[in-house]
């Protein structure tokens, strides 16, 4: 009786030392609804560690394409493979010349233009969902064109 009036008595306390953990700490949810942020911050610093490695070179603001090329999302909506990008959104961006030949424009114009005016030329089998990036600031867009026309 005594062995099982212990036990008994040894249960109660565990349980509730685990009900009041439980409730003393509604962490888990919180941790929870943070992991997605927490994956976020995580990507940025990626880039921003990407961002930084460039920076010192290019203090005068010249900066990398491919860190742009991810800062700026592209990398979801497009597959690009110096970007490492695998995108399916939009047209694989590793055929950009052959796009801008039936286009019939000049690569660096085509890129251009499809970055700061997308609706512009709306390639064929694709929904007109790209974003105007009209805003980035000039040399951003530059680094960008190069990136894509050059691969660097
Ligand atoms: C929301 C998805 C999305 C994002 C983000 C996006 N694009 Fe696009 N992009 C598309 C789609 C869809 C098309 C095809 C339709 C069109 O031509 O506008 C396209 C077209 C293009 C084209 C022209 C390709 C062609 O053959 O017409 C280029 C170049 C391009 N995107 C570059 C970029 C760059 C650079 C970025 C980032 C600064 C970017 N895109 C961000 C979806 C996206």
């Amino acid at each position: 009786m005594r062995a099982r009036a212990l036990l008994l008595a040894g249960a109660v306390v565990v349980l509730a030392g685990c009900g009041a953990a439980k409730t003393a700490y509604p962490r888990p949810k919180t941790v929870e609804g943070s992991v997605p942020k927490q994956t976020a911050p995580a990507t940025t610093s990626t880039t921003a560690s990407t961002t930084t490695t460039a920076g010192p070179t290019g203090a005068g603001g010249a900066t990398s394409g491919k860190a742009l090329f991810v800062k700026n999302t592209c990398n979801t909506c497009h597959t690009y493979k110096p970007a490492g990008a695998n995108g399916k959104i939009g047209p694989d961006l590793d055929k950009l010349p052959q796009y801008a030949r039936v286009a019939k424009q000049p690569l660096d114009q085509f890129v251009r233009t499809s970055i700061v005016d997308p609706k512009a030329y709306v390639e064929k089998g694709f929904p007109p969902v790209m974003p105007s990036f009209a805003s980035l600031p000039a040399d951003q867009v530059d680094a960008l064109v190069k990136f894509l026309t050059k691969g660097t």
